[in-house]
């Protein structure tokens, strides 16, 4: 199939996973009690990010890549993202250059999604976007008017997670990682408030944690 017609579905987490017990796993310590638990485990993360590398690998055939990393949210999904590629190209004998760039969004305060979205960016762009979340996709269309602006030649979205919301994303990211619930998760670069990023895991935030990280 072309690049240009291929959407990833994405692996689809259903509504009643209820995640994985907080105890099979290493976690920082200083958030036990504001997890209720694991809904993504880092490993599956990675095995996940592999099958996108691999489909974009596929998909990019001679062209080179300039990725635009959607901070801070998408930092880790990003830089694995990029890091699997580069390795499946050496590993393929190809010839891959890659750039990166960066690109900053705030709409978050808590839980909920405020109206204003600033970009802060390159002034030159692009092939391919790496963003972690999707759930609204207001930020993926502003960004998509943004990019367009520049008038690449082609452009892709890549997304870790798609969130079933009602009236959700009209558009979905050409690579999706999975497509889950309507839940608030955090780790693996996504926060509540600025908290949580430096969990390995995607998790669920207890009622306590939000209330503790609360502004
Ligand atoms: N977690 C963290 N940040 C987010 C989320 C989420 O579930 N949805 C949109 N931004
Ligand atoms: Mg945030």
């Amino acid at each position: 199939m072309a690049a240009d017609q291929r959407k990833e579905p994405g692996v689809v987490i259903k509504d009643g996973w209820s995640g994985y017990s907080l105890e099979l796993f290493n976690y920082p310590e200083h958030y036990r009690g504001d997890l209720e638990c694991v809904y993504v485990p880092h490993g599956v993360i990675m095995n996940r990010i592999e099958c996108l590398a691999r489909d974009i690998l596929e998909d990019i055939g001679h062209h080179d890549l300039m990725v635009l990393c959607v901070l801070k949210g998408g930092y880790k999904f990003c830089s694995d993202l990029v890091e699997s590629i580069k390795a499946q190209s050496r590993s393929a004998n190809r010839r891959l250059t890659t750039r990166v760039e960066f690109i900053r969004f705030k709409s978050y305060l808590n839980d909920q999604s405020t109206e204003d979205l600033h970009i802060i960016g390159p002034d030159d762009l692009s092939v391919l976007k790496g963003k972690a979340i999707v759930d609204t996709g207001k930020t993926m269309r502003a960004l998509l008017q943004h990019v367009e602006t520049f008038q690449p030649k082609m452009v892709k979205v890549a997304g870790l997670l798609v969130k079933r919301v009602p009236h959700g994303a009209a558009e979905l990211p050409d690579y999706v990682g999975f497509v889950i619930p309507n839940r608030f998760v955090v780790g693996y670069a996504l926060d509540y408030n600025e908290y949580f990023r430096d969990l390995n895991h995607i998790c669920v935030i207890s009622e306590t944690g939000k209330q503790k990280y609360k502004v």
